[in-house]
C-alpha cells in the first residue's frame, strides 16, 4: 500500500508531490464508494478520534465527522464553547484528557497559528490540522486541487488566481504550496494592504487590477474577507471593497475563455462575488464542498494505516 511520508497532517508545506498524487488516488477510491447507494465500509472500524474545534466551522467539521462516520471510526466531538476551557482548562491538558479515554487521532481546527505542530510534538495520537489561525488549512487546499484536476484534468500548468484577503488567509497559503507542488502557476491578487510583505518570498505572481488577474488565470478561487481577524481598517469599507473586488458576471462574460470560479466558503455574497456568479456553471463551488468528504476520508485512512495496533 502506497504510504504518506509525514505521521501527522499539519500543513501542506510537509507533504511532498508524491503524497499529495497518493491522498488524490485514494481519495478517488473513496468517491466511488460514498456514490454508492450503501456508502458506509468497515476501514476504521477499531480507530477512536476526536474532533477538537476551538473555533467555529460549517463545512470542515461536518466533512471530517461524515468522512469519519463512512469509514465507520468511532468519534467524540469537542467544542469550545460548551467546555471546560471556560474554566481556565490549557489546551495540552484539555488534549491529554482526551487522550486518556484512548483516542488515536485528533482533528483540531484552533485560532492560534502554528497550534496543531504543538500538539504533534507532544501527543501521542495522529494530529489533524483542520485549520490554525492564519496559518494554514491543509485539507482545503487538497480538496480545492482536487476538485482543479477533475474539472480540468491535470493542476500541472494551469493558472490560478487566489483573490482577496490573503493576509488573513490560511486558505492561500496552503492552496500556495499545493498547487505549486502540483506544477501549477499561481497569482495572488487583492488591496495591496491585504497581501503581506512575505509574498515575494513564496514565488507567486501579485496583481491589484481584478480586471488583469481574470484575463490572465485558467482558475479564480475568490476569499471571503475576514473581518473577524481585523484588528485595524485594512480598506475603507466594505462597499468600496466590492465596488473594485466583487467578481460579477459582467466580469466574466467579457474575458475570452471561460475560468473556473472557486470558494472555500462561507461566501459572503454581494461583497467578494455575486450571487450569479456563485451560482453559475462555471462555478464548482458545491462540487469543493462534496469533494471535501472523499478527500478527508482518504487523510484519515492514510494516517490511520500508520497507527501501530501492538
Ligand atoms: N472552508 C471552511 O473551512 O469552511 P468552515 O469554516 O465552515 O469549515
Amino acid at each position: 500500500m502506497d504510504s504518506l511520508s509525514v505521521e501527522h497532517l499539519v500543513g501542506i508545506e510537509d507533504l511532498t508531490k508524491k503524497d499529495i498524487e497518493i491522498i488524490f488516488k485514494t481519495a478517488d477510491a473513496f468517491k466511488e464508494v460514498i456514490n454508492r447507494p450503501i456508502k458506509k465500509v468497515p476501514s476504521l472500524r477499531d480507530i477512536t478520534i476526536a474532533n477538537l474545534f476551538f473555533e467555529n466551522s460549517t463545512r470542515t467539521r461536518l466533512s471530517f465527522e461524515l468522512a469519519e462516520k463512512r469509514m465507520s471510526a468511532d468519534i467524540v466531538n469537542f467544542s469550545a464553547s460548551s467546555s471546560s476551557l471556560k474554566k481556565g482548562e490549557t489546551l495540552i491538558d484539555t488534549v491529554n484528557n482526551i487522550l486518556a479515554m484512548k483516542i488515536d487521532m485528533v482533528v483540531m481546527r484552533h485560532p492560534v497559528p502554528g497550534a496543531a505542530k504543538f500538539l504533534s510534538e507532544r501527543v501521542d495520537a495522529k494530529i489533524i490540522n483542520a485549520g490554525d489561525g492564519t496559518h494554514e488549512h491543509p485539507t482545503q487546499a487538497l480538496l480545492d486541487a482536487y476538485s482543479i484536476r477533475e474539472r480540468l484534468g491535470s493542476v500541472k500548468g494551469k493558472k490560478v488566481v487566489i483573490i482577496g484577503d490573503i493576509i488573513h488567509s490560511r486558505v492561500a497559503l496552503s492552496n500556495i504550496y499545493c498547487l505549486q507542488k502540483l506544477g501549477a502557476e499561481v497569482m495572488v491578487c487583492g488591496p495591496t494592504t491585504l497581501i503581506p510583505k512575505y509574498i515575494d518570498k513564496l514565488g507567486v505572481k501579485v496583481e491589484n487590477s481584478l480586471q488583469k488577474a481574470l484575463g490572465w488565470c485558467d482558475v479564480a478561487n475568490v476569499l471571503r474577507i475576514q473581518l473577524e481577524r481585523q484588528d485595524i481598517k485594512y480598506f475603507p469599507s466594505l462597499r468600496e471593497y466590492s465596488m473594485q473586488y466583487c467578481l460579477t458576471k459582467s466580469m466574466i462574460d467579457n474575458l475570452s475563455k471561460e475560468i473556473v470560479i472557486m470558494h472555500p466558503g462561507p461566501i459572503n455574497r454581494g461583497v467578494e462575488i455575486t450571487t450569479d456568479v456563485a451560482d453559475s456553471q462555471q462555478a464548482i463551488i458545491l462540487d469543493q464542498v462534496e469533494n471535501g468528504v472523499a478527500i478527508r476520508m482518504s487523510v484519515i485512512y492514510l494516517l490511520a494505516s500508520k497507527i501501530n495496533r501492538e
